[in-house]
């Protein structure tokens, strides 16, 4: 769209929603901009939009329509109500990651318990039971360097009490060390899957996304590595694919894991696999 010194507040939705499908986005993408709500932009239709706004905006509504995800130009995404800066370097978060911060909530730690997230990206799944539980110590690990300086930032910006953030392959960085509860979100993608062809999926990093050919290389080593890191009685919850339940419960029990769940999410997909360590293991 050309910039136009009559341009309205609600020209601009009205037109930027037409093209993009969606009153929501549009207005999401203006008020970034703007620096204002929804509920402002709605009520200030006849403000007119200066030119500098106007190419701001425009900007912002052309990299959205071929596809960029409104997280990535927003440069932010909502996790258990608290805002997480992303990037481009990090998988946005996804509500279907809430289930693991659910079910770890519910669990009977010690209030001091040691939690890992391995593979934190953002940080949003460890930052977030960080701040839910004070008391429990968290560390954080993540391959990426891109990622762990996100996740160092979100930790500043939400005011998260002290997260141990570590750079390195899975359980690299934690030799000698065990937890009561690790989570994680791996990559669980097949390489070749269509889906990395589609809708946001295709802007992510794909070193957060695909997981060897079946999508299960990491959920294995991982799973592997917990023999060495839980501490008897401890718990494993990791996310899985929606086909990967029968996989995923298979790996925990071979594992010798115990109280294995494959839990569903809100669309009643398997989603995340979850079991106790066997105190003989
Ligand atoms: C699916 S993303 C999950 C990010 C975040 N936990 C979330 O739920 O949004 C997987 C993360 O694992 C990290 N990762 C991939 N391979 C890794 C490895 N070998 N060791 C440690 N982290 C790895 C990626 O950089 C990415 O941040």
């Amino acid at each position: 769209m050309n910039a136009t010194p009559e341009t309205t507040v609600s020209d601009w939705l009205r037109r930027a929603a037409s093209t993009l499908d969606s009153q929501l986005e549009a207005q999401l993408l203006l008020g970034h901009v703007l620096g204002r709500e929804r509920a402002w932009l709605i009520a200030h239709g006849e403000e007119r939009l200066d030119d500098p706004c106007q190419s701001k905006a425009n900007a912002l509504l052309e990299r959205r329509q071929v596809g960029e995800p409104i997280a990535y130009l927003l440069g932010e995404r909502e996790f258990w109500s608290r805002p997480f800066r992303v990037t481009p370097e990090v998988l946005i978060p996804r509500p279907e990651t809430e289930l693991i911060v659910e079910k770890a909530l519910a669990l009977d730690l010690p209030e001091n318990a040691r939690v890992l997230d391995l593979g934190t990206g953002s940080g949003c799944i460890g930052l977030t039971l960080a701040a839910e539980r004070p008391g429990w110590q968290v560390t954080a690990t993540d391959i990426s360097q891109a990622a762990l300086a996100i996740a160092r930032q979100n930790s500043e910006d939400l005011d998260v009490g002290p997260v141990e953030l570590l750079s390195g392959c899975w359980f690299e960085p934690l030799e000698g060390r065990r937890f009561d509860l690790i989570v994680s979100n791996p990559p669980y993608v097949a390489a070749g899957d269509i889906h990395l062809g589609k809708g946001d999926v295709r802007f992510e990093p794909e070193s957060a996304l695909v997981a060897g050919p079946d999508g299960l290389d990491d959920l294995r080593h991982i799973v592997d590595g917990t023999a060495a890191h839980l501490n008897p009685g401890g718990w494993l919850m990791v996310e899985i694919g929606h086909d990967q339940g029968p996989a995923g419960g298979t790996l925990l029990k071979s594992a010798g894991f115990e109280n294995i769940s494959i839990l569903s999410d809100g669309a009643g997909n398997d989603r995340v696999a979850t079991g106790q360590r066997n105190d003989g293991a």
